[in-house]
């Protein structure tokens, strides 16, 4: 595997190379075997379960008969791609305690290939290098400093024989930076950090000295964020790498800044030599953001003809809502229009390439809990997109939720606890029910196929639930798409037209692709339930119907006559916490405790979105286990650490009132709702 093999994939359709198919990563399959006429006839070929019961990211590769991908934990499977048999299985053993330093779940989206090796990023921070016939490690290098709490869940890539990878954190005080390491000896060629350090050192880059204008007050020392956590693509003809840059860190941008400032270049697609890291363009999607906007959703690259005129664009569907089109040479603005009900910005204006924030999104102005809309779960993030130049359009999951915004009232960053400058307990999912009816009144999801030159939305397919899958087009007119209920479907890409589909008795999150072994294609699919919805926002993710999470990697062929064993049956617990005996300010003190600290694993307002534990279940509440598993680390292999150090006895006994008081109010509401 090289650079000229990646970048002339076309040649070998039958392979998947890289991360997005190819560098311009538009996830677009040439394969026609299966085709809109009879994909019918698809079934399942083979699959292979996985050994754990976290959330599933990754976007297989296939190169020459052999499937390499990431699962949860940063293990790594290579498989037979024909028949789904085992080859090697590596495990980075990543300490468990390390998942309290990752937002989003212990995910992984995916491993690189190069000169017969294979890398993977590791949640801990490692790059590692694999033998790709054996497994067995070449070499592994630290790319962080692990006194922060920096994570890695992206997908590298190789370009020019170097590795690329970054990292993620924005909220766990961390500076946003893409590394390159040399595919052979695992040297650090190059880093490029994204947001300004110290003031008082020097800057590392020219660019750096400019975006440190941008911000004010001490924001370095919460880190700044800016992390480069998913989008990597690379134009060869004009030599530029191009990466997606995260939110500012903290969310609430008053608190990041003494006074507010655009504070590049967070939130921003960013042009880079890959010799080099040398920086050449930026465009800043959200100027001084204060909504968790972060740009970081995959970037498309095509060819595409704007008023008479063929242009080298750029496509970006971001969290915040809008689809962008930029000249990717210069980073030029040539459109941006909403995609979804966004209501904390008007529009964007092409002269400035500015946004236009409404006032009624400001919450740290108005100091009060506003509703806008998407919130931080976007409106599209990390979920592969895929673009077709056979039918010009774009396909990509999309999710609308509006989400409570406030303030905190004071803040300071917690080393054990989701850190975003917004007030713990009016932010998210508030139990008023005003603004809670509006905002699960407000959830839709769906797979939208848009015009990228008209900007506008051709077709869609709505779905039961706001989470789901990754998009895979073909060159047979074919959409793929997984869904948050568990079915694996198939589109006619030119008219919405559901074909085919197929249950894979688990929740799907990540992106399909298409290969071939021995001139039979194969479309294959990793199921497995989580991410940041499932995991912190369990009310909204619960807009899907439930089922148990059950990973495993599928792959489907024409005449396929596998099939899946018996779906465990889901099985509904019964509540039966103990009675509620605290006073309302120990309550409220344990909600506060609670959504800082728990909220982002086992759920905002105490409801899990089924992946980790819903609290309100649990057996600890009558008994000290809860102690022991709050405070000691008694779980702590399976990733739930010890808060002993910044948790007192006496406030894991109010967290643990808060979630009492909220499974006796869940009981009363089901109660409530089984009376005619
Ligand atoms: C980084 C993610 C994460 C965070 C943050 C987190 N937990 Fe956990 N928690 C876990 C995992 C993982 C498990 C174990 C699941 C298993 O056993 O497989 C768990 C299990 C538990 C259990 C045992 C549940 C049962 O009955 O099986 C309790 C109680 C618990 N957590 C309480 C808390 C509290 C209280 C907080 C906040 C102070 C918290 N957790 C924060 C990940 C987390």
């Amino acid at each position: 595997m090289n650079g000229a093999r990646i970048a002339n994939a076309d040649r070998e359709p039958g392979n998947w190379l890289s991360h997005g198919r190819t560098y311009n990563e538009q996830r677009f399959s040439p394969l026609k075997v299966i085709n809109d006429k009879n994909v019918t006839r698809m079934g399942l070929a083979w699959h292979y379960d996985l050994d754990t019961r976290r959330g599933q990211e990754a976007t297989p590769l296939v190169v020459d008969g052999v499937m390499y991908f990431s699962t949860a934990w940063s293990k790594v499977v290579a498989l037979q791609a024909a028949t789904g048999k085992p080859l090697w299985t590596y495990d980075p053993k990543v300490p468990p305690e390390w998942a309290v330093n990752a937002c989003c779940d212990v995910v992984n989206r995916g491993v690189a290939m190069w000169g017969g090796k294979v890398f993977v990023g590791t949640l801990d921070g490692r790059l590692v290098a694999l033998d790709a016939g054996t497994g067995k490690p070449v070499w592994e290098k630290l790319t962080i400093d692990p006194k922060f709490r920096y994570t890695i869940t992206g997908a590298p890539r190789v370009v020019k024989g170097k590795v690329l990878i970054g990292n993620g954190g924005a909220e766990m005080n961390v500076r946003g930076y893409i590394s390159a390491y040399d595919t052979e000896t695992g040297n650090l060629a190059w880093r490029f950090y994204t947001v300004p350090g110290d003031p008082s050192k020097p800057f590392e880059s020219p660019i750096l000295g400019k975006a440190a204008k941008t911000w004010t007050g001490e924001w370095w020392k919460n880190g700044g964020g800016g992390t480069v956590w998913d989008a990597m693509a690379y134009d060869p003809q004009l030599d530029l790498l191009y990466i997606g840059t995260g939110n500012g860190d903290p969310w609430a941008r008053k608190i990041r800044n003494s006074q507010v400032g655009d504070n590049l270049l967070a939130s921003s697609i960013i042009a880079l030599r890959p010799d080099t890291g040398e920086y050449v363009w930026h465009y800043q999607e959200n100027p001084g953001d204060e909504w968790d906007y972060d740009s970081a959703a995959q970037i498309i690259l095509a060819d595409l003809q704007i008023d008479g005129q063929l242009r080298k664009v750029l496509l970006h569907a971001p969290k915040n809502g809008f689809f962008y089109v930029l000249d990717r040479a210069t980073g030029k603005l040539l459109s941006a229009k909403p995609f979804v009900r966004v209501t904390w910005a008007t529009g964007i204006d092409l002269q400035t390439g500015r946004p236009i924030e409404s006032p009624e999104a400001q919450y740290e102005a108005s100091n009060k809990t506003l509703v806008v809309s998407p919130g931080p779960g976007g409106a599209h993030t990390w979920q592969p997109a895929s673009y077709s130049p056979d039918t010009g359009l774009v396909y990509f999951p999309v999710l609308e939720a509006g989400f409570a915004y406030k303030s905190a009232e004071q803040f300071s960053h917690k080393a054990l606890a989701f850190n975003t400058g917004t007030d713990p307990v009016a932010s998210g999912m508030p139990q008023d029910p005003n603004i809670k009816k509006g905002i699960l009144g407000s959830i839709k999801g769906r797979l939208s196929a848009w015009d990228p030159v008209k900007q506008v939305e051709v077709w869609r397919a709505d779905r039961p639930g706001p989470w789901n899958g990754g998009a895979l087009s073909t060159a047979g007119n074919l959409v793929f798409e997984g869904t948050g209920n568990g079915q694996f479907e198939a589109f006619r890409a030119n008219t919405g037209e559901k074909l085919w589909s197929a249950s894979a008795q688990s929740g799907i999150v990540a992106g399909p692709i298409s290969y071939t072994v021995n001139g039979e294609q194969y479309v294959a699919i990793l199921a497995g339930w989580g991410g940041v919805m499932p995991l912190a926002a369990g009310e909204v993710a619960r807009q899907s119907p439930q089922m148990n999470n059950v990973p495993r990697m599928l792959a489907f062929k024409l005449g396929g006559k596998a099939s899946l064993p018996p779906a465990p049956e889901f099985k509904p617990r019964a509540l039966t916490p103990p009675r509620t005996t605290a006073n309302p300010a120990t309550v409220k003190k344990g909600e506060e405790l609670y959504q800082q600290y728990c909220s982002n694993c086992h759920g905002d307002v105490a409801v899990s979105g089924g992946v980790l534990p819903d609290l309100r279940y649990s057996g600890t509440l009558k008994t000290d286990v809860w102690f022991g598993v709050v405070l000691d680390g008694m779980l702590k292999q399976a990733g739930m650490v010890a808060f002993a150090k910044e948790i007192s006895r006496q406030d894991a006994a109010a967290i643990r009132e808060y979630v009492v008081y909220r499974a006796n109010q869940s009981l009363a509401e089901s109660g409530n709702q089984k009376k005619p």
